[in-house]
């Protein structure tokens, strides 16, 4: 054994929150046409949305989803996206430099989405917008009726109310690619007001405030405790935005990506309490880690960017990321990161979920099928119920270029009161030797393993593609079992696996 530890249920860091497991759909690329709505595809139901795609996000288990952006939504004018269809206009999406033909609009995302059993999260324009607009959509997404909007909702065919509790105020307003990026100041202004009269409307809905676009914008820090400053009273949470990518072939510091996640999410947690500590405020601010994910984004950048006055493309192939077993790994990693921090981290978004930046791909007329990173989510979300408990793991550190000395083996565990379940998720980042870890289980009752999952391949690099759909999936973690209490497992290099105990 090269680490032991043990589960105390005492030792719990907070309750696993549904909302940990949510999704993002923007307005990108192939994300929405020819992702989830393709009428013509042979799989299309009645209302032009791919079974074959509903079947898989369903077992993804994505409990909320972000809607519709992204940097699309600083652009977006929400009422071009309901009424009837014909009449709905095209227009520019300068964000992706696309034509948004506004086919599916509010109505149909909210149908597609009892269709997958998740929730609905709304982001209002704060770029080219104001509080005004988004009073409007507040109204008519969730008025019951006898008011202009309300009724204009219910003259479009839909009675009931949207009810969508959770709002985003705006999208990355830090970021100079922003359409109407603003300074801290200006925006914790316009946040605070446009909160302050959505709860006007409603004081049970859940606001989201911008935080930074990555923990390295020159703003990170000052950002956050200028934007909290004018907003503390009347938002609940402050946003983190995080992607990793692997960079001039460092696969060792790739792999500790989540040590650059806890110590983000940890400066976030100290200057809201900071700015909290200042104010004598008793109110603590959630983190919605609202976009998170693996995503090579120097490879984006070096992609020709769709350009000219005549060349406004209809979902043209944008981050379209093919994932390794190694990109696997740190997702799952991530969202052992998120785990770790369920006290504060009470809501998480993976951006993105169909074809953009997606564990689901598709292609048009033809298949959809899982990426690596798939597994990792789906077996998380499904294993990871109850509080989070704290799980140390010592089993050495490696040197990194960008991280310094970082620890092997990173680790979280759940425990279910209820159902006396429990789980353990665990990564190994060395890229040569196994490891085995013990972990005493016995104070949790008398658990043996129920099911175990491992990603890993002896090419760290292996993909799932649509010529070889099927090339990456998990198996069974072999060596896994619970011994008097303890539970002991090997990990192979560059490696995630999960452990579900009953
Ligand atoms: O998820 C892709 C993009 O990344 C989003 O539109 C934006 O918010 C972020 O920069």
């Amino acid at each position: 054994t090269d680490a032991s530890s043990t589960l105390d249920p005492n030792h719990s860091v907070g309750p696993v929150q549904r909302r940990l497991f949510g999704g993002f759909v923007e307005h990108l690329g192939r994300h929405i046409y020819d992702g989830i709505f393709e009428p013509t595809h042979p799989e299309a139901d009645e209302d032009g949305f791919r079974r074959d795609v509903i079947a898989l996000v369903r077992e993804l288990g994505v409990s909320t989803i972000r809607y519709p952006g992204g940097n699309f939504v600083s652009g977006f004018q929400w009422e071009d996206s309901v009424g009837p269809r014909e009449d709905r206009p095209r227009r520019l999406d300068l964000a992706w430099h696309s034509t948004e033909t506004n086919e599916v609009g509010l109505h149909e995302f909210a149908d597609w989405l009892e269709k997958v059993g998740s929730e609905l999260m709304l982001a209002v324009n704060l770029g080219t917008r104001g509080t005004r607009e988004a009073l409007e959509l507040l109204e008519y997404a969730n008025i019951p009726g006898g008011t202009a909007l309300a009724e204009r909702r219910i003259g479009n065919g839909r009675r009931e109310p949207f009810g969508v509790k959770m709002w985003c105020l705006g999208n990355e307003m830090d970021g100079p690619w922003q359409v109407g990026h603003r300074s801290a100041e200006d925006y914790g202004k316009i946040a605070a007001q446009t909160a302050k009269a959505m709860r006007m409307v409603d004081a049970d809905l859940e606001l989201v405030v911008c935080g930074s676009s990555s923990a390295h914008m020159p703003t990170f820090g000052e950002w956050e405790r200028t934007v909290l400053t004018h907003t503390y009273d009347d938002v609940d949470y402050i946003s983190c935005h995080a992607y990793y990518e692997e960079k001039g072939g460092d696969l060792g510091s790739f792999l500790a990506s989540a040590v650059d996640m806890d110590r983000f999410i940890e400066s976030v947690v100290a200057t809201a309490d900071h700015v909290g500590a200042v104010r004598g405020s008793q109110k603590r601010i959630d983190i919605a880690f609202d976009e998170w994910n693996v995503w090579y984004q120097s490879r984006f950048e070096n992609v020709d960017k769709i350009a000219g006055l005549d060349n406004w493309p209809v979902a043209p192939r944008l981050l379209e990321d093919v994932y390794s077993v190694a990109d696997a790994v740190v997702f799952g990693s991530l969202m052992i990161s998120l785990l770790n921090h369920a006290d504060r981290v009470t809501s998480a978004s993976l951006a993105q979920l169909v074809n953009v930046i997606g564990p689901i791909m598709t292609e048009p007329g033809g298949p959809a099928w899982r990426q690596t990173t798939f597994f990792p989510f789906s077996i998380t979300s499904r294993l990871a119920r109850g509080r989070a408990l704290r799980l140390p793991v010592q089993a050495g550190t490696y040197p990194t270029e960008r991280y310094g000395e970082v620890p092997l083996v990173d680790a979280a565990a759940t425990h279910d009161d209820e159902t006396g379940r429990a789980a353990v998720f665990l990564v190994n980042r060395s890229t040569t030797e196994e490891l085995t870890v013990t972990v005493d289980v016995t104070r949790l009752g008398d658990l043996s393993v129920e099911e175990s999952h491992l990603m890993a391949d002896e090419d760290h690099y292996a993909k799932n593609t649509l010529e070889d759909p099927e090339r990456v999936t998990t198996r069974r973690n072999e060596s896994a079992r619970v011994v008097d209490g303890r539970l002991t497992v090997a990990l192979p290099p560059v490696s995630w696996t999960a452990v579900g105990l009953a």
